[in-house]
Formats: structure tokens, C-alpha cells, sequence
């Protein structure tokens, strides 16, 4: 499970020649916002030369609705990336509209059927906020939702998504609890957006130590300096671990009991899940 996204303006060769050495679980080339529109393409073919090889190098693309989606797809597809990171989707028709096309792409560059992966970035749209269970079901190529405050902030018309203590406003909250509830119900990565201010990391540690608490397998990173400290984040601390086996271990220890006492608290199923979960993740992320 990828613990950290980092983006990459596929138009800089600086940026693109960093990106490999800064142990990012995997890296998002964008050729979306942060590339301008006549430096595109550039940033397609220099996308298309970096990738082979690699193996956890996605693409962020244009919107299906604009016309350089179709010019982004062509330009990558050959280079087989891990992944398609969709911006802008209005529900899960588009995301499986997106799969038709990558469809027709593989076949025709000889991918096996199905090996791109599709990453949607599921609130940056008003109405997608109002068709989440859209996506349950869409395509088996979805393998993770994010979100993103900053495009939905435009299109609302809000002067500010966050607060003057830095924490999400109410809408920016519903649109991220949203994000993770789907990608849960679709059983795919929930992963946290990006923590702009790439410079305060005291910040970014507290961010991505909640995003974890509060379910989300992974985040997105937009400088080097951020990538260490979110894949730490999304590692289960040592005194999680231990709590974890000592659950594991109660249960074990009284077969056929639904509910036992630990620590002067009550532990039941639901517990035990997380437990294993847990355990599952630190084996994970050891290998
Ligand atoms: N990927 C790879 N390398 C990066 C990088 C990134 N996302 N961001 C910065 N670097 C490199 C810089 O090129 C620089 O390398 P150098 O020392 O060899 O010149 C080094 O890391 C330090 O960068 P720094 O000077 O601290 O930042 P900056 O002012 O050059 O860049 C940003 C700041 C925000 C413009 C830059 O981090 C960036 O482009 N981030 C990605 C933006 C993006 O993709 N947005 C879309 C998604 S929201
Ligand atoms: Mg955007």
C-alpha cells in the first residue's frame, strides 16, 4: 500500500530528475494544474521518457471534458505508467469512461488488459460531491479516491477553505470524511490531500498522524521535504503494535468469547478487526 504521492510538474526536468531519489512510494507526474497549457507538450513527452521502468509512476491527467485528456492519454500510455490520477470526475460514469479509453489504449499499445490503475480525485467538482455512491462499482481499475480542497474552494466561491488555527472549514471536512467513507465502501486506498505549506513541518506531521487516526491509507506530498515524514506517519507506531498483539494475543487466549475485558476496557469483534488490521499493515510496511 503506497504511503505517500509525491507530484511532479512533468514539465521540469529539475523536478523529474529529484523525484526518483526522495523515497516517495510512488510519484504522480502531473500535467494538469501546476504545468502551463503551452508547456504541455513538453510535459507529455518528457512524461513518456521517464517512465519506463519505473514501476509506481502515475499520471495526472487533464479533465475528461477538455480536449488535452485525449492528447495527455496518447502521449503516456505507451510508456505503460502504474496509473491514471483523474482530476475533476463528476461521478463514477466518468470514471469508467476514463477505463473505456484505457481500454482501447492497451490494447492497442500491447499492456495487458487491465494493469493501469485509475486514481480519482472525487470532490474537486461540486456535483461529485452530490453522486459519491456513483463510484461503488464503476471500475475494477479504481484503486484509490482522493480529494482536494483547493479547485472545489473556486467553484463554491469560498475566499478560504481553512481556518485561521489551519483547520479544514466545514464544507472542506464533509468533502474529505466523504472521500474516505466511499473509497471504504468501494474497498479501495483513501488517501489524504496535500498539506500545502511545504515548509512548516510541524504542521504536515500533525496533519498526516490524523489522516491515519482517521483512516486514510496514504497522502499526497507536493515537495521532497514531505515525503519522509508522511510515510512515517502511515506506519503504525511501536505502542500500536504492541496494544494490537495484546488484543490478538486476549482473543487467543479465550476462544469462543464475544466480548472479554483488557485494561479495564471492553474489547469485542470490532476490535479485534482493527487489531489484526494493524498487524496486517506493520507486516506490510516491514516487507
Ligand atoms: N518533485 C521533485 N523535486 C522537487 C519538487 C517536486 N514536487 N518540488 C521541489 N523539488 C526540488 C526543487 O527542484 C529543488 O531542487 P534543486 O535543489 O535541485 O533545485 C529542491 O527540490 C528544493 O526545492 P525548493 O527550492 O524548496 O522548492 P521550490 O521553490 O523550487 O518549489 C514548489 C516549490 C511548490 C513550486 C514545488 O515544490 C512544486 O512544484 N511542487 C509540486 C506542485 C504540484 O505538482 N502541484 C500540483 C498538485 S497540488
Ligand atoms: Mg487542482
Amino acid at each position: 500500500m503506497n504511503r505517500s504521492f509525491l507530484f511532479v510538474p512533468a514539465d521540469s526536468e529539475r523536478k523529474l530528475q529529484k523525484a526518483g531519489d526522495v523515497g516517495a512510494d510512488a510519484l504522480i507526474l502531473d500535467l494538469e494544474d501546476s504545468v502551463a497549457p503551452d508547456a504541455r507538450p513538453d510535459a507529455r513527452a518528457m512524461a513518456a521518457e521517464y517512465i519506463p521502468g519505473k514501476p509506481d509512476v502515475w499520471v495526472r491527467i487533464n479533465p475528461l471534458d477538455a480536449v488535452d485528456s485525449a492528447a495527455d492519454l496518447e502521449a503516456v500510455m505507451p510508456s505503460s505508467p502504474a496509473g491514471i490520477v483523474l482530476p475533476k470526475p463528476r461521478n463514477g460514469a466518468d470514471v469508467a469512461e476514463l477505463s473505456r479509453r484505457i481500454d482501447e489504449l492497451e490494447q492497442c499499445h500491447g499492456i495487458p488488459p487491465g494493469r493501469t490503475g485509475i486514481i480519482a480525485l472525487c470532490t474537486e467538482v461540486p456535483e461529485a460531491l452530490l453522486t459519491l455512491h456513483s463510484y461503488i462499482g464503476a471500475t475494477p481499475r479504481l484503486s484509490g479516491l482522493s480529494w482536494g480542497a483547493e479547485d472545489l474552494s473556486v467553484a463554491v466561491g469560498a475566499s478560504a477553505n481553512r481556518d485561521e488555527r489551519g483547520e479544514w472549514l466545514p464544507l472542506f471536512q464533509m468533502a474529505r470524511n466523504l472521500c474516505l467513507l466511499t473509497a471504504s465502501a468501494v474497498e479501495v486506498a483513501a488517501i489524504d490531500t496535500v498539506y500545502t505549506d511545504f515548509r512548516d513541518d510541524e504542521g504536515l506531521l500533525r496533519y498526516a498522524a490524523n489522516a491515519r487516526r482517521d483512516g486514510f491509507s496514504g497522502m499526497l506530498a507536493i515537495h521532497p521535504g514531505q515525503v519522509e515524514a508522511i510515510n512515517a506517519a502511515f506506519v503504525p507506531s511501536t505502542a500500536e503494535v504492541e496494544h494490537a498483539e495484546r488484543v490478538v494475543a486476549a482473543f487467543d487466549a479465550n476462544p469462543g468469547a464475544g466480548t472479554i475485558g483488557m485494561d479495564g476496557k471492553m474489547l469485542d469483534r470490532p476490535h479485534l478487526v482493527q487489531a489484526q488490521r494493524i498487524l496486517a499493515l506493520a507486516k506490510r510496511t516491514n516487507s
